[in-house]
């Protein structure tokens, strides 16, 4: 295996305001596999191109928002040292044991961000009961059809907080990231935001520079091309879903995109397509006059509800 270290962001757990209403929201129109409850009530999902016990947790609460996002990381080698890198770079972290708040996860460590942000690595988990076809595989598991619009797995987040060089700093020298893309401060001397990546994905994660710690622009699902970006658009429409921005392209990642809200307000993203990274790959550079085409490719110009609401 070449790739080794963090692999990519493969699970987060996200607040929402109503259970039920969320679970219609994720399981019917976004089509991810409902695969346990936990004993506080929390809800746990999957994709179905997606091999992991579960990768996406919704968990009640007063606002809505991130709780953490995790990286899976190569083997229990590759995290002990990212352990021993963390403790020498300063930031606190805690350490969750196996089968804890997440049934199937082995130990995780759940580091603080200097942005507010909690990230989690981990290496072990149990496969999930339905992962995709081994051996003369359909395309779907067991050959049936994904609900929905169908996400095939999660993508990525979009960070907003303080301090943002230095958690940049800490994502590129101990988790290992690459940074595929920057857009720089409007008077060109700091990056305002980043775009890093664990293996061949364009981004597992991007962090902007914002005066309030902890919040998210949105989280994002894997669709597989700009065909399925547009079916996407008409099943959310054809289910009310309050749709933000797109179906569009970014000149950023390159990626085919649609951008809505969750019922309670999280704003998410069905993201496709976009180059395939790799480290030896120099940083493309925007500057912050271009992020209207670096983000609304066609229209070249910012929505001004695209940057207003956060969560
Ligand atoms: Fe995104």
């Amino acid at each position: 295996m070449a790739i080794k270290g963090v692999l990519r962001a493969s699970m987060m757990q996200v607040r929402v305001l109503n259970i039920e209403d969320s679970v219609k929201f994720y399981r019917d129109i976004l089509g991810l596999e409902e695969v346990c409850r936990t004993e506080d009530g929390r809800v746990c999902f999957k994709g179905y191109d997606e091999f992991d016990h579960h990768t996406f947790t919704i968990r009640l609460a007063d606002k809505p928002g991130l709780d953490f996002l995790a990286f899976k990381v190569s083997c229990p080698k590759a995290l002990d040292e990212i352990e021993e890198q963390t403790k020498a770079f300063g930031l606190d972290y805690e350490v969750i044991e196996a089968n804890t708040d997440q049934p199937g996860y082995g130990k995780r460590l759940a580091v603080q961000l200097p942005t507010g942000h909690r990230i989690d690595l981990f290496a072990e988990v149990e496969m999930a009961e339905n992962h995709p076809d081994l051996h003369n595989p359909d395309i779907w598991p067991g050959g049936k059809q994904p609900k929905g619009v169908g996400a095939t797995m999660v993508d990525h987040a979009l960070l907003f907080g303080p301090n943002s060089a230095e958690a940049v700093r800490y994502m590129k020298e101990v988790m290992g990231l690459g940074v595929a893309e920057v857009a720089r401060t409007p008077d060109g001397k700091a990056d305002a935001c980043t775009w890093l990546t664990g293996s061949n994905r364009p981004h597992d994660v991007a962090v902007l520079e914002f005066d309030q710690p902890g919040k998210i622009h949105h989280l994002a699902f894997k669709l597989n091309s700009w065909t399925e970006v547009g079916r996407a658009a008409d099943i959310l429409t054809i289910n009310n879903v309050m749709i933000d921005a797109g179906p569009m392209r970014h000149g950023i990642t390159r990626g085919y995109t649609i951008y809505f809200f969750d019922p309670s307000g999280n704003r998410c993203e069905l993201f496709a397509g976009g180059y395939a990274y790799y480290p030896d790959m120099p940083v493309r550079v925007w500057d912050f006059d271009q992020l209207g085409k670096g983000i609304f490719y066609y229209d070249r110009k910012l929505k001004e509800n695209y940057l207003e609401v956060i969560t």
